[in-house]
């Protein structure tokens, strides 16, 4: 079984200087960058959106997880490829079976990795779960959308739990993907209940050490794993 992946969410750091946070990524040895892009619209906060995954991208070759809270992803979908997205995660709240599968087929055309979101309250709808075996990903949200540094709704746990046998049942592979106060405390009960990618904002970037914050939540998580 592969290990568990942390994805530092560069949206916790300062916006001035987010070329920094990818360092601090590089520098603790994250699997992968989470970059949060919201619009306004789908979530009450504006971030940043392609020019800026562009101008990071040249910093490093980590993968680049961009999770897409807007309204309409099929405007953005190759913008976010041509700046260097290598995983492109949609919001299920915006998506038809059909929409879906254009952009699955956009991003996959580029040979890049395709992962659906949800809300807290949201559950995953049937079409989704019928395309599972097309998801690198499944993003579950447990803060609502739209700022760093709200604590982990933990009455998403048994979504998370439930998604990831599904997961296992069908044999696909897919990344359970946890958004939202992911912090060393709560780490055990995730990796528990199946969470796989642990995405972490103010868990990394509000530490006085950011780079050893990403090997603590690494460890934290291989305890968790390990049998008693
Ligand atoms: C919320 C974002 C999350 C968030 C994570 O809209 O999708 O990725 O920034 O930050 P923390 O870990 O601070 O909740
Ligand atoms: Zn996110």
């Amino acid at each position: 079984m592969a290990g568990i992946k942390i994805a530092p969410s560069i949206l916790a750091w300062d916006l001035g200087n987010l070329g920094k946070a990818v360092e601090i990524s590089v520098e603790g040895k994250a699997d992968q960058v989470h970059l949060d892009v919201i619009d306004g619209n789908f979530a009450p906060n504006i971030t940043f959106g392609p020019g800026t995954v562009k101008a990071l991208r040249r910093l490093t070759d980590l993968k680049f997880d961009t999770h897409l809270m807007i309204e309409n992803p099929r405007a953005y979908v190759d913008k976010f490829l041509d700046a260097g997205s290598d995983l492109l995660t949609f919001h299920t709240e915006v998506l038809n079976g059909r929409s879906f599968d254009e952009l699955h087929a956009a991003v996959t055309a580029r040979g890049k990795e395709v992962g659906l979101a949800v809300k807290p309250r949201t559950a995953l709808p049937r079409w989704a779960m019928d395309r599972m075996h097309k998801l690198s990903a499944l993003v579950v949200m447990t803060v609502n959308p739209g700022f760093s540094g709200q604590q982990m709704d933990m009455a998403v746990m048994p979504k998370v739990q439930s998604l990831s046998r599904l997961v296992k049942e069908r044999g696909v592979g897919t990344d359970i993907e946890i958004d939202g106060g992911v912090e060393t405390e709560n780490v055990a009960e995730v990796v528990k209940r199946g969470g796989t990618v642990l995405v972490a904002g103010a868990g990394v970037y509000g530490k006085k050490d950011p780079v050893r914050a990403i090997s603590a939540l690494r460890s934290e998580a291989e305890k968790a794993r390990r049998p008693a």
